[in-house]
């Protein structure tokens, strides 16, 4: 990919996002929308996935047809929140190995906290398809990239619903070769590190803990 930044402007996605912003959707509309939004998304991050050809017989004639190359995507999910991006990504890639790395937000310093980490094997031949929704400080994006990268990733893509200016020029200044996929840039992180205008806490937005 050659672009860092790619902001999807396709009209279903601004209009699910629109809903997802409002305070008043509810728990089960806003992970059904998030699911609907991800798959879009991932449309998008997944464009230049490498093909090679296979020979197919269709009733007609035989032909040699695109089909993915090489090793299955990496897919790896920042908990807890990227959880709610999982199944829209795996609905257009359901072969996609799953990853996992815990990291929580310590609410005073802003800095992230792993506590667990769990990824694929060979990564390093994968193109990996990192997911979180909100891209706010960068601290949590970049510490997740750090540890996909000393597993060995090289191919790696950050897949988010929102990102804020300052999480964005985080990234590109820890990690440049990533690029990122969102629905929206927007305006600003607020003094606790919230996006604004944002959508509130993704993660209790989507599992009703709040
Ligand atoms: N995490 C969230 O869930 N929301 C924000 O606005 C920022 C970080």
């Amino acid at each position: 990919m050659a672009e860092h930044l790619t902001v999807v402007d396709h009209p279903l996605v601004q209009h699910k996002l629109t809903l997802m912003r409002d305070k008043g959707t509810s728990t089960a509309e806003f992970r059904r929308l998030l699911r609907e939004i991800t798959q879009l998304l991932a449309y998008e991050v997944t464009r230049d996935l490498p093909l090679t050809t296979t020979p197919v017989e269709t009733p007609m004639e035989d032909m040699e047809a695109p089909i993915l190359a090489g090793k299955k995507l990496a897919l790896v999910s920042i908990l807890r929140a990227g959880n709610g991006m999982l199944d829209g990504v795996l609905e257009l890639v359901p072969s996609a190995r799953v990853g996992f790395v815990g990291l929580y937000r310590d609410e005073e310093t802003l800095k992230p906290v792993q506590y667990y980490f769990k990824a694929p094997e060979s990564l390093n031949d994968r193109m990996v398809i990192a997911v979180d929704p909100m891209l706010a400080t960068g601290n949590s994006s970049v510490a997740a990239i750090d540890l996909l990268k000393e597993a060995g990733a090289t191919d790696i893509r950050f897949l988010c619903l929102l990102a804020a200016p300052e999480g964005v020029a985080r990234m590109k200044e820890a990690h440049p070769d990533v690029s990122i996929v969102t629905a929206s840039l927007d305006r600003e992180l607020n003094e606790k590190g919230y996006i604004m205008p944002g959508l509130g806490d993704a993660g209790d937005r989507m599992f009703g803990t709040k």
